[in-house]
């Protein structure tokens, strides 16, 4: 079927033309289907389970278009903000120019909500729970779609996600049949999945046709590597066959047709196969020149993975991406990035802050970075340039019971998904390859047998989809206060009746009436008990005629997403409270304890727990702030009923944000806390929205205006992570631009955008890198700064003096800051030696000169050592806030003072124990071009 032909169902020339440009003239196998024998683009309902890469986001973005045409309304739900965001960007970048209003909202992208719920828009990009949050603000909204489309259908199952996203679907079933009921056309509905176990059970749910898809467009060897053999069956073909890969280890005898080349040292003792894998990625990458994307169960395993391959890699540098990264906020995820890219390697993780993972992303799709290791946050959905994937068949889940994380073996679905980036259409022609590693002949007939083997029909010629584990909604098992204060709160239901049809109708309660058991009780005593429970809590008020209205708190709760208990948690503290101002450490503390806050793990070490030294920390801080304790500090952590490690999670959270809101700097914060930047963004999005549904419920006690104002202003905080002097500053929409920055423009006294106006160019240069001047300028004066324009050197210094004697005391060095005695620990001595003598040397290039590269002042832990002597010197200089430091953003640095006021004793030096404090090691330094 050509595009050409989609004219008839009302799609103008223009946007046939947009899709010939992007994809050739003709359709994918799948998506003709869709059109010609399941009437998609006739307003039917479907659920297309093809296989990866078949092309299904087209299928909705064909009826997308033909609903804008006809001025109608389309809702993309996406599982992900990765794959919101790509979503979006694609969309802008294919119909923007010709008129269609895209919009997006997850979490942390808000800046169409306001367009969303006033119906300013053609399709709108949501994260699923997003939709949920929307409509209970705008209980409209439903009404004024006509197709909705639920990417990744799969995620029904999901333990965590998959009741809420449930409940969305069967409101959206609801609202649908609401309008047949009064003779209007139904909403629409397409879900999409590659890996759905019962997708007809789920299609009958919806009342959609069922469109089975198993071919992919681009061949997928599905197979496991045991030795040097790669035995594989291939998905379209459904031929078994195998290669051989000869890795650097591998002897060339061991490429015959012996499975095991050699019987493993230790079975067993790497469950990972990490030396296997990492091998056989270098050799497709070096020797094949073949990209690798390889998924670990968790987030530690990616980083350090990554460093050894970097170690062992000699592939070539991802420039772009490093040249990007350069712009980016300093941090230890971004640092170590940096040492990683330099050999073509990158991770992926939860632990990366969003504009770090793009950059990630779009090096690897441009094919710089060769191996990417990632967690699952690159496991389904997204078009990426992968050749192969290596897979581990584990993951881990946390456990409510046992309050830790346990390994499990990986589904067949997700395995499956993870599997299929790779052999994308448009980035591989051939196949592709989605690899298992086993070690043992046991071990290889088990991965085959559960993951590989052709199911029965395929084996007799006729390829047929994989068995795939049924999705099983966790709807049934949880309870279901959250769901239907909700129904109440977003005016879907009233009353007991509604709530019992509204239930009847999700996919738990689906061919149940209402007097059927479900998991032991039957629908309506199931509701009744429910209600009766939030009524006894205070959130739903029944009224005389039969209906419930939510209380003021339910609302609070039902609009803010949260939970009932977290609200009555708030509450109960908030009644003893006097209504005054509260100190940022006080309310984070109480609100660290929420269940929804517990709900967000972040690491905590054993000697955190054991040692009570968080406590201590606490405890310190609000010593030196001279906080009354009693009135809620002790009260709090005394009295909350917790298991210890619990509460040394909820204090190093508070810890962490505290710092966060404060003008450490992003790497000096991950050091100390030992969590990288991404986490802590997460953390304090989180916290940001319980301080929200805090000043909610405060508004309900009647707190008087400034302390709510006040609440608001520390949400600012941590949504930009600055403190509150510089929310003037934060919010300027400029890339590269973070809470560093904010702070370092803090210092010069510059609090809002006039005042940076005001600051003339070498100052701006001084402070940040020069890209960044650029585009700050240009921000600020509305006007383009010539890209030739050199920004002027800063010619201010500092006016410290500096002597660096080379005298040993144990295992630190003396030096002496303004005619002070210092005693430096050896790695930050060796750091300020070297910008020293740098200075020295380039004295008459003075104030161009003195740059060293941060990976000549330590290779191996540059910015641990640069971070500890800025934290060193700080409280010796004349002026704190005057740095002696200085850093141009673009990986060098030098010190910020004249040639004269820097003294260095090379006699002492050269008779310094340590041999690299000698002059002779590093003679001359790498020196920065002008
Ligand atoms: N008609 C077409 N002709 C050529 N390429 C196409 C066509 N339709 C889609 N593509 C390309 O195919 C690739 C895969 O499409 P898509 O992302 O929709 O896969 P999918 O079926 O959603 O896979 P997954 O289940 O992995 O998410 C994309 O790069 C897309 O641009
Ligand atoms: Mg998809």
């Amino acid at each position: 079927m050509r595009f050409s032909s989609l004219e008839c169902y009302g799609i103008p020339k223009t946007v046939v033309k947009i899709w010939e440009t992007r994809y050739g003239a003709d359709l994918l196998p799948l998506q003709e289907r869709a059109i010609r024998d399941y009437g998609v683009m006739e307003g039917k309902n479907l659920v297309a389970m093809g296989a990866t890469s078949s092309g299904k986001t087209l299928i909705g973005e064909m009826a997308a278009l033909q609903r804008s045409c006809r001025q109608e309304k389309t809702i993309f739900l996406v599982p992900l903000k990765a794959l919101a965001e790509e979503k979006f960007r694609v969309l802008r970048e294919t119909y923007g120019q010709y008129g269609i209003r895209t919009v997006i909202s997850h979490r942390e992208r808000r800046e169409y909500d306001g367009n969303i719920c006033r119906g300013n828009f053609d399709i709108a990009v949501l994260v699923y729970e997003k939709l949920q949050g929307l409509i209970i603000q705008n209980p409209e909204l439903l009404r004024e779609v006509r197709l909705i489309i639920v990417d990744e259908l799969q995620m029904l199952g999901d333990e965590e996600r998959g009741a809420d996203l449930e409940m969305l679907l069967t409101q959206i079933i609801r609202e649908s049949r609401q309008l047949e009921s009064k003779s209007k056309p139904a909403l629409q509905l397409i879900g999409l999945s590659a890996v759905l176990g019962n997708a007809d059970e789920i299609a009958n749910w919806l009342q959609a046709g069922l469109l089975l898809h198993p071919q992919r467009p681009v061949e997928l060897r599905r197979g496991i590597l045991c030795g040097t053999l790669f035995q594989y069956h291939e998905t379209n073909s459904g031929k078994i066959g195998h290669e051989f890969f000869v890795t650097k280890n591998d002897t060339p005898e061991s490429a015959d047709s012996s499975i095991i080349s050699e019987s493993p040292r230790y079975p067993g003792m790497d469950p990972y196969h990490r030396d296997k894998i990492i091998e056989t990625s270098l050799y497709l990458a070096e020797k094949q020149n073949e990209s690798c994307l390889i998924f670990l169960p968790t987030k530690i395993l990616c980083r350090q993975w990554a460093e050894e391959l970097a170690e062992r890699s000699s592939l070539p540098p991802a420039g772009e991406t490093l040249v990007q990264l350069e712009q980016l906020e300093e941090s230890a995820a971004r640092n170590i990035l940096m040492t990683t890219l330099k050999r073509g390697i990158a991770y992926h993780n939860g632990d990366l802050p969003y504009d770090l993972r793009h950059a990630i992303e779009s090096g690897f799709r441009k094919g710089e970075i060769q191996i990417l290791l990632s967690t699952s946050t690159l496991g389904q959905g997204l078009n990426l340039a992968a050749r192969n994937t290596i897979l581990i068949p584990e993951i881990y889940r946390y456990s409510h019971r046992t309050g830790g994380f346990l390994s499990q073996s990986i589904p067949l679905y997700m395995l499956e998904n993870q599997g299929g980036r790779a052999g994308r259409l448009g980035y591989a022609e051939d196949f592709g390859r989605m690899i298992l590693v086993a070690e043992t002949e046991h071990e290889q007939t088990m991965l085959w047998t559960r993951y590989i083997a052709p199911p029965m029909e395929s084996r007799q010629g006729k390829v047929q989809g994989l068995p795939f584990e049924p999705v099983c909604s966790p709807l049934k098992e949880q309870n279901w206060d959250s769901h239907l204060l909700r129904l109440i709160t977003g005016g879907a239901c009233a009353n007991s009746k509604d709530l019992e049809e509204t239930m009847t109708l999700s996919l738990s309660g689906w061919k149940l009436n209402p007097r059927e058991i479900l998991e032991g009780k039957t629908l309506k005593i199931r509701i009744r008990e429910t209600l009766d429970k939030l009524i006894a809590s205070g959130m739903l008020i029944p009224q005389p005629d039969g209906t419930y209205k939510p209380s003021p708190e339910g609302s609070i709760t039902a609009s803010f997403g949260v939970q009932p208990e977290t609200v009555q948690w708030i509450q109960k503290w908030i009644s003893g409270m006097d209504g005054q101002k509260y100190h940022p450490a006080e309310i984070l503390l109480l609100l660290a304890f929420t269940p929804d806050a517990i709900a967000n793990r972040i690491p905590v070490r054993e000697p955190e727990i054991r040692t009570n030294m968080l406590r201590f920390r606490f405890l310190k801080y609000a010593e030196d702030w001279q906080l009354d304790i009693h009135r809620l500090i002790l009260p709090l952590l005394d009295q909350t009923p917790l298991h210890p490690k619990e509460k040394a999670v909820a204090l190093k959270k508070t810890l962490v944000l505290l710092d966060w809101i404060s003008e450490i700097e992003t790497a000096d914060l991950e050091t100390r806390n030992n969590l990288f930047i991404g986490t802590v963004r997460s953390l304090a999005e989180d916290l940001a929205w319980l301080v929200q549904t805090f000043a909610g419920c405060a508004t309900l006690h009647e707190w008087n205006k400034e302390t709510i104002q006040s609440l608001d202003t520390l949400t600012r905080c941590l949504r930009h992570g600055v403190v509150e002097k510089g929310l003037g500053l934060a919010a300027l929409p400029i890339p590269g631009w973070s809470r560093n920055h904010v702070h370092s423009f803090l210092r010069t006294g510059c609090s809002t955008p006039a005042e940076l106006r005001e600051l003339p160019l070498e100052i701006m240069a001084q402070r940040i890198p020069s890209p960044l001047t650029i585009r700050l300028k240009e921000y600020l004066d509305r006007k383009p700064v010539s890209a030739n324009a050199p920004i002027p050197f800063p010619v201010t210094t500092a006016k410290d003096r500096i002597v660096l004697t080379g005298r040993p005391i144990k295992r630190r060095t003396l030096s002496i800051i303004n005619g002070k005695e210092l005693e430096i620990p050896n790695a930050p001595y060796l750091v300020f030696l070297k910008l020293g003598r740098m200075l020295l040397q380039e004295k008459d290039n003075f104030p161009k000169g003195g740059w060293v590269n941060r990976d000549e002042l330590d290779p191996s832990d540059h910015w641990r050592a640069i971070s500890r002597l800025r934290t060193i010197l700080h409280p010796h200089l004349l002026d704190p806030d005057d740095p002696v430091l200085e850093n141009d953003g673009c990986g060098y640095y030098r010190l910020r003072i004249q040639p004269k006021q820097m003294t260095i004793d090379e006699k002492e030096h050269d008779q310094h124990w340590n041999h690299q404090f000698h002059p002779a090691v590093n003679p001359n330094t790498q020196k920065r071009s002008a």
